[in-house]
């Protein structure tokens, strides 16, 4: 997975930060908004944000 691909083009959150703020302890979609703004803005990235959430809570678990 390239980490410095932007997920979230209104504010380039890169798919890096989206592990740093799960890394840093948020486990949800709403958590991770907060931490990065990701999906705050237009919304057209938050299905794409949900499922890197979603895979990162995983993989921290393992
Ligand atoms: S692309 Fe993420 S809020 Fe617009």
């Amino acid at each position: 997975m390239n980490l410095d691909k932007v997920v979230c083009n209104c504010l380039n959150v890169t798919i890096g930060m989206i592990k740093d703020a799960v890394d840093a302890g948020a486990s949800t979609l709403d958590e991770v908004q907060d931490a990065t703004g990701a999906g705050t803005v237009c919304g057209a990235c938050i299905e794409d944000v949900e499922h890197l959430v979603e895979f990162f809570v995983k993989e921290r678990k393992q």
